[in-house]
Formats: structure tokens, sequence, C-alpha cells
């Protein structure tokens, strides 16, 4: 079923979402630079845009930048005088990230915070309370980076998890895979969680079969 699945998701895009000359540049450009394409699919940046929209995001923390795909469409989402801060291990992605953030026109929208993520948002206090958390980073920390994002938000933000389902790897007990490892892990806190309200969807398109968490700080 995935070249069917992926069939479909280029039917959705060819009909939904458009020729997109910054995005289509942005992935050639990751290509070309030794990035892994592991980017959100183009349908599920639309709903990532759709849900800062939504949301009435003006300020955005996105977690796990590669070259700046889905922090594009997030940062699209914001008004004039939003901002988004994106945070990212390695240099090199985040030097590939800001050519594609400025050819996409929002790189004056975004900070790009390179390190450990979690030294990062250690780092983070007194920040105005983010709209919408975006966590696309290491599956072992998820669950440290959505306490983080409650301690950063408040009462209505939004919190994304990418990728907690795995072609169904959530489900392996036994793992000695940390990133599943990691994934069970979050919903064990999720589960125990009382500041949160949170589901999860399973996806199936381009990037397989995955899922993501959504969740709203009660
Ligand atoms: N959100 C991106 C994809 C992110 S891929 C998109 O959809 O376009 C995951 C990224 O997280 C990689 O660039 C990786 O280098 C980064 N990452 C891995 N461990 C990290 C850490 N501890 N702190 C911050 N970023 C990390
Ligand atoms: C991986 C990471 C991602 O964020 C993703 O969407 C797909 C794969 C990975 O580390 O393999
Ligand atoms: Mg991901």
């Amino acid at each position: 079923m995935s070249r069917g699945w992926q069939a479909v998701d280029d039917y959705i895009a060819d009909k939904l979402l458009g020729a997109d000359d910054a995005l289509a540049a942005t992935l050639a450009n990751n290509a070309a630079h030794g990035l892994p394409p592991i980017d959100v699919s183009a349908a599920q940046g639309k709903m990532l845009f759709l849900l800062a929209q939504i949301a009435g995001s003006k300020n955005i923390l996105e977690i796990g930048t590669l070259g700046g795909y889905s922090t594009i469409w997030l940062a699209r989402a914001l008004p004039a005088d939003g901002r988004l801060i994106t945070l990212e291990l390695e240099p090199h992605h985040a030097t590939v990230a800001r050519t594609n953030l400025e050819r996409a026109g929002v790189g004056g929208l975004v900070d790009i915070r390179v390190g450990p993520a979690s030294d990062s948002l250690a780092a983070m206090t007194g920040e105005t309370p983010f709209d919408l958390v975006f966590i696309d980073a290491d599956k072992q920390n998820n669950a440290l980076y959505v306490n983080e994002a409650i301690r950063l938000g408040r009462p209505g933000t939004t919190i994304i998890v990418d990728n907690v389902v795995r072609e169904g790897g959530v489900l392996e007990v036994d793992t000695d895979d940390e990133r599943i490892f990691g994934t069970r892990a979050l919903f064990d806190m999720l589960s125990a969680e009382p500041r949160l309200d949170a589901t999860a969807v399973q996806t199936v398109g381009a990037k397989k079969w995955d899922g993501f968490v959504l969740a709203r700080v009660r």
C-alpha cells in the first residue's frame, strides 16, 4: 500500500497545496547539503500551518529545525509581529535552514538557536508564553520536551509531537531502540499528565505509517 499512500499524498498536494517554489528549493537545497529527507510531508506542513493559524499563534517554538521545511510552514502562519524560535543541535543544519528561511522570506521572524535543545530550553526563562510548540527532534527526549513546552506555555497552548507511531514500533515493549523507548516514555508521561488534554492520530502518506500527538495545555 505504500505506493498508494504516496500517490494519494501527491494528489492531495496537487489539489490543495499547489506549487511552492520556496519549499521546493528548500528540499533541493537540503539534499544538496546532505541533510536527511526526514522533513514533514507537504500535507503535514500545511496542517501545521493551519493549526498555528487556528490557535492564533504569535509566538511559536519548534524543537528540531533540520533545514527549516516545517519552520517555513509554521512561520507563514505568523502575523508580521510574530516570532518563531527553533532549536537545532547541528550547526550545519542550522546554516542550511537559515538560507532556506531567508529565501522563503520568513528569516526575519525566525530565531535559530544551535545546541542541544535541552540546554536551549533550560536557558529560557521569562519568555512570552508560546502559543504553539512543535516537537520534532531526538525522540529520546520527547517527555522532557513536553514538560518544557508546558512550562513555557499557558492554558490553551497547542503542543504537537511528530513521529510517535513509527510504523507501529511504538508497541515494541522490549525495544533496544532508544527512540522507541523515548516514544513509549512520552505516552506514559502523557497518560499521567493532568496539565494536558492529549490524543495521538496515526497517519499514512509520503512519510509512510506514522503519527503525531496533539495536546492542549489545560
Ligand atoms: N522539523 C523538521 C525535521 C526535523 S528532523 C522538518 O519537518 O522539516 C530532526 C532534527 O532534530 C535534526 O535536524 C536533528 O539534528 C535535530 N536534533 C537531534 N537531536 C537534537 C537535540 N538534542 N537538540 C536539538 N535538535 C536535535
Ligand atoms: C526521523 C526523524 C524525524 O523527525 C522524522 O520525521 C522521520 C525520521 C529519524 O530520526 O529517523
Ligand atoms: Mg519528524
